[in-house]
């Protein structure tokens, strides 16, 4: 049973996504001295890595940023639960080329949901990967220490969180410190070719998208006897609304992504949507839907067509099209061809492991001086997938001003190892917007 936790913490959290839209919190963060980003120009120079999230994400970025540069070391670890920290461990130290930069001792090993704060303490650059509910509280915080961040996608759950992490991010480019996000697609070299083409007018101009992210059902862990709630629920993230923001927002993110990228980022307007749950029904499911179909409207009439699922049985299709008025890409077999079906384009050359890549960069632009942020994007493509899971879960219409404007805050009443309800399933004509 993990150790019990603040209580005061879950309405902190609440207080802090409230307060965060304003300038004010910035300002005041810039005026406090010894908070600039230390320097790392010589690759003797140690950086001091920090892992917050030891599952299996976690795990591969600790492994990645360890083999990106030679100065790395791994120095902290933080996960709600003691286990997890050790299997990671234990997964690390079985990769020789990594396992003389691992150095945690006991005493560097953080459980609960506050030990966050020591691992940030103590490093350089911080990968966070926990659940997505975590992440704008763990990027505030550690944009406020002035460390070097690796944010896992998405980067919250809900509007408020979205504007929060916008707020530290845009902080985060004052201090000249790197946010280097998990969207890893934006760092495969097949992926950035076929979209310079894209931005570039090989297709001409965009006239509609289709994505789509259907795939299987992913795991779950069996309730044990000691486990409250809190603890199941933790342990089963994936399935509730509050901790991961549904797949819409969990997974489906990186097809989201790169119709948000085909579009320099431009917002889309509104969407509409529509989903649901089907195969998944049982209680082991929490109040996630296993399905959504969501048409994002963006200026002069653009449409972007999105769908995913995870139902087991059924056919898998993870693909993108984006259609031009010249002609079509095809982003996964990065090829673009005319409306005739003749090819123009296709990426012919080597595109390197790209989690390997994000790391790689994100620790050079550190040595350079010149740090990465992918801040903008990674909260808009975030957000562009709650707005989808907001119109799939009203039923209606939800403008991108709204849904960015919106109050609902998903923080749950008490970070508290104790018994926890599980809010009902979305209704759509039922749940309201908030
Ligand atoms: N970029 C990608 O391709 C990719 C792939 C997989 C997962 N992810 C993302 O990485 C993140 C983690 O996913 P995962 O597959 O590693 O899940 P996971 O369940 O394997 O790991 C998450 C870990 O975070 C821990 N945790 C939960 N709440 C915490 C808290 N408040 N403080 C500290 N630790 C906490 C959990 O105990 C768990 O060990 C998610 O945001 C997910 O969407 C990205």
């Amino acid at each position: 049973m993990p150790a019990p936790e603040n209580k005061n913490a879950t309405q902190a959290r609440r207080d802090f996504l409230k307060t965060t839209t304003a300038a004010a919190v910035g300002s005041s963060l810039l005026t406090l001295p010894g908070l600039q980003s230390a320097v790392f120009a010589d690759s003797s120079d140690i950086l001091k890595v920090g892992l917050i999230g030891c599952g299996g994400r976690g795990t591969g970025a600790a492994n990645q940023a360890l083999k990106a540069d030679p100065g790395t070391r791994l120095v902290a670890m933080a996960d709600t639960f003691g286990d997890r920290i050790e299997s990671s461990l234990i997964n690390l130290g079985k990769i020789k080329e990594i396992s003389d930069k691992i150095d945690v001792p006991e005493e560097n090993k953080f459980t609960g949901f506050e030990g966050y704060k020591n691992v940030i303490d103590l490093c350089d650059v911080v990968l966070l990967a926990t659940p997505p509910h975590f992440r704008p509280e763990h990027i505030r915080y550690a944009v406020e220490k002035g460390k070097h961040i690796f944010a896992e996608k998405p980067v919250a759950v809900d509007a408020p969180g979205c504007r929060a992490v916008m707020e530290s991010c845009r902080l985060a480019k004052e201090k000249g410190l790197a946010v280097v996000s998990g969207l890893c697609w934006r760092y495969h070299q097949g992926m950035r070719e076929t979209f310079a083409n894209i931005h570039d007018g090989m297709i001409g101009d965009i006239v509609s998208m289709r994505c789509s992210y259907n795939t299987r059902g992913l795991w779950s862990h069996e309730r044990q006897a000691d486990w409250s709630d809190m603890e199941y629920q933790v342990r089963n993230w994936l399935y509730y609304n509050w901790l991961s923001g549904d797949h819409i927002n969990e997974q489906h993110i990186h097809s989201l992504d790169k119709m948000a990228w085909a579009m320099k980022d431009v917002t889309p307007l509104s969407a509409t949507g529509t989903g649901g749950r089907l195969t998944r029904t049982q209680e082991i499911y929490g109040n996630v839907y296993d399905h959504f179909a969501i048409e994002y409207i963006y200026e002069n009439d653009v449409r972007g067509f999105s769908r995913c699922r995870q139902q087991d049985g059924c056919a898998v299709d993870v693909n993108d099209q984006i259609v031009g008025t010249k002609g079509k890409a095809d982003t996964m077999s990065h090829e673009i061809k005319d409306h005739s079906g003749k090819r123009l384009w296709k990426f012919r050359g080597k595109s390197k492991n790209m989690y390997d890549a994000e790391h790689e960069e994100l620790f050079a632009s550190i040595r350079s001086g010149n740090p990465i942020n992918n801040g903008e994007y990674m909260t808009k493509s975030t957000m562009m997938a709650i707005l989808g899971r907001m119109s799939a879960y009203t039923g209606q219409e939800i403008t991108w001003d709204q849904a960015w404007n919106s109050q609902e805050d998903l923080t749950p009443p008490a970070y508290e190892w104790s018994s926890m309800a599980v809010a009902p399933v979305p209704m759509p004509g039922v749940t309201p917007f908030v």
